[in-house]
């Protein structure tokens, strides 16, 4: 499959007559894509039914017309004003019960069902007239982002009080899953239960996650809304634009009804945003070397395959704390690393920067002025690369990391101890694993196969799904579950008898304590376990301890079991030695180099802002190496 390139553009942020030069030199520079369209609507449609779809016609025939691809984004993140005169109870509450307000985006509520259908209107309508144009869809714009997924709205309650009625049929059904006889929280009816916000303290745990799996489930309705409006008139593929680190909704389950999954890679706003760990200090200039991977590879499985970048960082960012320039070479680098994790296409955000309203702040392609800025360089250069090079090889990793939005909204109900959470403890890991220069497939929750995976990790999953633990039953890999994976029932109780309960380990959990970060406990092999702490019965082989004598890591035929958080240095040394044993080909790598194997070669990226070895190789500064790989 050839990679291609794109922009996301605003035709009506700018005078039509510069339309076809943008759309020439979109061309000129080697784009295949532009995004167009997300947050049109008060321009489509300035007042209720009256459509203006003269510009934007004319905006798709001119981009057309010069040979570009379009990407059409329905424009439902962004509601006009006279949508909230029309709905005013269409606004999301947050969860002090304050309404949020017009005058930015995502003010929507996902459960007032009268904004969906308008939503799905416009996406309808859309489909209905550029349906022949229009090469691939893109429906609303980042769920989640700005914190929107969770909503306290009377929409949201009447709908939770449904969703439950339909899963649990009875209070009473509910009241035995709940536990609700303690604290006297019985209820005799559906219309009695609120949203779990408010109390006054913690809620029912097992109230708090059904509210987070119904939130989740209406980001899925909303999507599929539009996903259903846009099929009736178009077979082009439809995607949505997932975010860095937004855990919110399950992006599998809103994945599953579309063809491609896409995120938006903003590795410097990242950076000092929203990364766990790492060191801020020296990657400032570049983005952290594991974060853009890891969801480069979560969004592969969310796409089942199939995923892109919709947008990419091409120079400084308006909204992190502090805003630099990438280092010269980074914004090539990025791309690159998107393809050798099998990116169909990257597009730039955005073509020109704006030079009014809340993003001004933010580059483009070209300057405000027109001027190509910083990025187009190396916009170009990618683009001749492409044109130079070979196509990248798609290949199933050696390694398999398990990722699952439900526990991350487990252990943020249920921390236990402060900092538990869980998409921290998948990306240590999986930094651990990137060290040691392994390349790595994330996995959903219900994977039905292991099959061709030497090392598979399961950290920290609530529970094991059917088709994972027949999985795990006849894996011929090393499977490392924990830690705290398997403690819980979906409903956030204690199994009976209790977890883990991991096919072919002998191991069951007695007590779990938690400690602060300054109060690690020494491993026996170096290293620390930290925050979390399993004390374990078990009959398997006992291989690591804390020097206090708990059990750490345990091990039968393949399967192992870790019973804590390890720190970096721990988990390093314990993957390493597990990637060994599994015959995998490591590499002691410094925290900027980082290793992506794909069917036919290895890419070797250093992230440094100094120059790097590698196997005698110098890489300069933001700088990769393409290197054949001979298969055995
Ligand atoms: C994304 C968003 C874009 C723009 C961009 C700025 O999160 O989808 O619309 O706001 O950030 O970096």
């Amino acid at each position: 499959m050839k990679r291609t390139l794109g922009t996301c553009y605003y035709p009506e942020h700018w005078p039509e007559d510069i339309w076809p030069d943008d759309a020439r030199r979109m061309v000129e520079l080697g784009l295949t894509w532009v995004r167009i369209g997300e947050f049109a609507w008060s321009r489509i449609e300035p007042a209720p039914r009256q459509l203006d779809w003269g510009w934007l016609d004319r905006a798709v025939d001119i981009l057309t017309g010069a040979g570009l691809q379009i990407v059409m984004g329905t424009p439902s993140a962004t509601p006009p004003r006279w949508m909230l005169d029309k709905w005013p109870d269409m606004l999301a509450v947050d969860a002090t019960g304050h309404s949020r307000g017009f005058g930015s985006r995502r003010h929507y509520c996902f459960s007032h069902e009268a904004y969906r259908d308008e939503a799905a209107r416009m996406a309808g309508l859309m489909a209905e007239r550029y349906a022949d144009r229009v090469s691939a869809w893109q429906t609303d714009n980042e769920y989640g982002c700005h914190d929107t997924v969770l909503s306290y709205s009377e929409s949201a309650r009447d709908a939770f009080r449904d969703w439950l009625r339909h899963r649990y049929q009875t209070p009473e059904a509910l009241n035995s899953a709940w536990g609700n006889v303690f604290w006297s929280m019985d209820y005799s009816d559906f219309d009695q239960i609120d949203l779990p916000n408010l109390t006054v303290t913690e809620p029912n745990p097992a109230h708090a996650l059904a509210f987070r799996r119904f939130s989740s489930d209406q980001v899925v309705r909303w999507n599929r809304a539009q996903v259903d409006a846009i099929r009736r008139h178009s077979d082009a593929p439809i995607s949505h634009n997932y975010m860095g680190r937004v855990t919110e909704f399950d992006h599998y389950a809103t994945g599953a009804d579309m063809e491609i999954a896409t995120w938006d890679s903003y590795p410097m706003g990242f950076l000092l945003d929203r990364v766990p760990g790492g060191d801020k200090q020296a990657f400032l200039r570049q983005g952290d070397p594991d974060f853009q991977a890891f969801h480069h590879d979560l969004y592969r499985a969310v796409g089942r395959g199939r995923w892109w970048v919709m947008e990419q960082q091409p120079g400084p960012v308006n909204w992190a704390p502090w805003n630099p320039a990438p280092l010269p070479g980074m914004v090539r680098l990025w791309t690159w690393e998107a393809f050798a994790h099998g990116a169909e296409a990257v597009c730039w955000f955005r073509w020109r920067q704006a030079p009014f309203a809340q993003e001004q702040q933010h580059a483009g392609l070209l300057r405000p002025d027109s001027v190509p800025a910083q990025g187009h360089a190396e916009a170009a250069q990618v683009a001749r690369d492409l044109a130079d090079t070979p196509d990248v090889e798609a290949a199933q990793a050696p390694v398999a990391l398990v990722f699952d939005y439900t526990s991350q909204w487990a252990w943020e109900v249920q921390p236990q101890g402060a900092g538990f959470d869980h998409f921290a403890l998948c990306f240590n890991l999986y930094r651990a694993l990137r060290s040691l220069g392994l390349s790595i497939d994330i996995l959903p929750p219900d994977a039905t196969t292991l099959e061709g995976y030497k090392l598979t990790l399961i950290p920290g999953l609530l529970t094991l799904s059917p088709p994972l633990r027949a999985a795990i039953a006849v894996a011929d890999g090393l499977v490392l579950t924990g830690p705290r994976t398997d403690l819980k029932t979906d409903t956030l109780r204690f199994k009976d008898p209790l977890g883990p309960d991991i096919p072919g380990l002998d191991a069951t959990s007695i007590m779990e304590e938690t400690f602060p970060p300054n109060a690690p406990r020494p491993l026996t092999g170096g290293g620390h376990a930290t925050l979390w702490l399993e004390h374990l019965e078990t009959r398997a082989r006992v291989i690591e301890t804390t020097t206090d004598g708990t059990p750490a890591l345990i091990h039968s035929d393949n399967r192992l079991h870790l019973t804590t958080w390890p720190d970096p240095a721990a988990a390093r040394r314990i993957l390493g030695a597990l990637a060994r044993e599994a015959s995998l080909d490591t590499h002691d790598l410094p925290p900027g180099l980082r290793i992506r194997d794909t069917g036919s070669e290895r890419f070797v990226f250093n992230y440094a802002a100094t120059p790097a070895l590698f196997e005698g190789q110098t890489i300069a500064p933001a700088d990769f190496l393409r290197l054949p790989l001979h298969p055995g």
